[in-house]
């Protein structure tokens, strides 16, 4: 998938001094926090520091931060995205290439994001709808990506774009505008949708999608929601995972089971053997810089592997998306921040 913007944060320079307050702030903060409730902290606070724009102007534009980034995002130019690619399609898997970017604040900003993407669908796309201007002019966001459809459909061999999945505000405006898209007949195939299995409504959401004949991606989710609409504990989100898995494997349409979790993998291999389903009906997505170990060894074993390569240079709500998923990951992070 490819997502592309501009950074308008040129000019802030980073306070080290303050980066690394905060990361003794919160480093001395956990230690009064019982461990078992520390995985469920951390990943609020890291959705919630995702959130923060005068963090994220901060961290951008720094050096430090972009040397921490460089973890999961393939680097800042269209080259990067490209050089990283070719690395993956060297050992056998697809890609998917994302211009980091959500939300953006102004027409020209969405204007500009849906140009890179109608240069780059070569590599072929997902978008984010707030990426395209949902928040400042729904209107004009889905007529930018009705015309990257329309382009990915016109193409030969025909293209494909996902539409990315946000935080629980957008999803039913995402779905509805998937569907509409989709019942455009030369638009047949060439789009798709995100579902989070940690989401209530995730299988009715999935029934209608599958209705239509639209390919799904499934992933757990990575926004922080309330329990009402959401499940909030790892094993209810896998459960929920493995089940909408087996239902969309079972479809008889090419759906993307996005995962880096090894049990959720050893079951739909082992599913996809026990029910006949051939080992290119469907394919494992994972991210860019996580797990390289199990891409290889997937498209080593004959499964189809596609790798989500993020680039550009608005990757702070990304970077600490991952962050939230993998406390790990945050010593790594704050030995690079405190690293002279
Ligand atoms: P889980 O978080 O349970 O992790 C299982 C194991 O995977 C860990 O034990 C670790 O080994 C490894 N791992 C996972 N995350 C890691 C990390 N950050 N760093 C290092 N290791 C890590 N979400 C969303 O809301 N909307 C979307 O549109 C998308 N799109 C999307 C596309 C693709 C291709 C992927 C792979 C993921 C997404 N996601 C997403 C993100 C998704 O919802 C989820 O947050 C992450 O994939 C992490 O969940 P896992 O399924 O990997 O399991």
């Amino acid at each position: 998938m490819i997502e592309l913007t501009s950074s308008s944060l040129a000019g802030v320079k980073c306070d080290k001094k303050y980066c690394n307050a905060n990361v003794r702030h919160w480093q001395s903060r956990l230690e009064t926090v019982p461990a078992t409730n520390r995985p469920y902290m951390l990943r609020a606070f890291f959705i919630a520091l995702s959130e923060s724009r005068s963090l994220r102007r901060i961290a951008e534009s720094s050096r430090i931060g972009q040397r921490t980034s460089s973890r999961f995002v393939a680097g800042k130019e269209v080259a990067d995205a490209i050089r990283a690619a070719a690395a993956v399609n060297q050992f056998g898997a697809g890609v998917s290439i994302d211009n980091l970017g959500e939300n953006v604040t102004n027409a020209e900003e969405a204007r500009a994001s849906a140009q890179l993407y109608h240069s780059l669908l070569d590599e072929i796309a997902a978008r984010k709808l707030t990426h395209m201007g949902l928040d400042v002019d729904e209107k004009m966001a889905y007529d930018i990506v009705r015309g990257l459809v329309a382009k990915a459909a016109s193409m030969a061999p025909k293209n494909f774009v996902r539409v990315d999945m946000e935080g629980s505000p957008y999803t039913q405006r995402t779905l509805d505008f998937v569907h509409e898209l989709h019942r455009i007949p030369e638009n047949k195939g060439c789009v798709g949708a995100v579902i989070q299995s940690y989401m209530r409504r995730a299988e009715a959401d999935i029934d209608q999608l599958l209705a239509e004949g639209i390919r799904i991606r499934l992933c757990k989710g990575a926004y922080k929601e309330t329990e009402e609409i959401a499940y909030q504990e790892k094993s209810e989100v896998d459960a929920n995972y493995v089940k909408l898995m087996k239902i969309l494997m079972k479809s008889g349409i090419y759906h993307g089971l996005a995962t880096h979790d090894e049990n959720i993998i050893k079951e739909a291999k082992a599913f996809a053997t026990g029910e006949n389903i051939p080992r290119d009906a469907f394919e494992f997505q994972m991210l860019h810089g996580i797990r390289r170990d199990l891409q290889q060894g997937l498209v080593k074993d004959g499964w189809k592997v596609r790798v989500y390569i993020p680039f550009g240079t608005e990757w702070y709500p990304y970077l600490m998306r991952r962050l939230a998923e993998r406390p790990a990951n945050v010593m790594f992070i704050a030995r690079n921040l405190l690293r002279p």
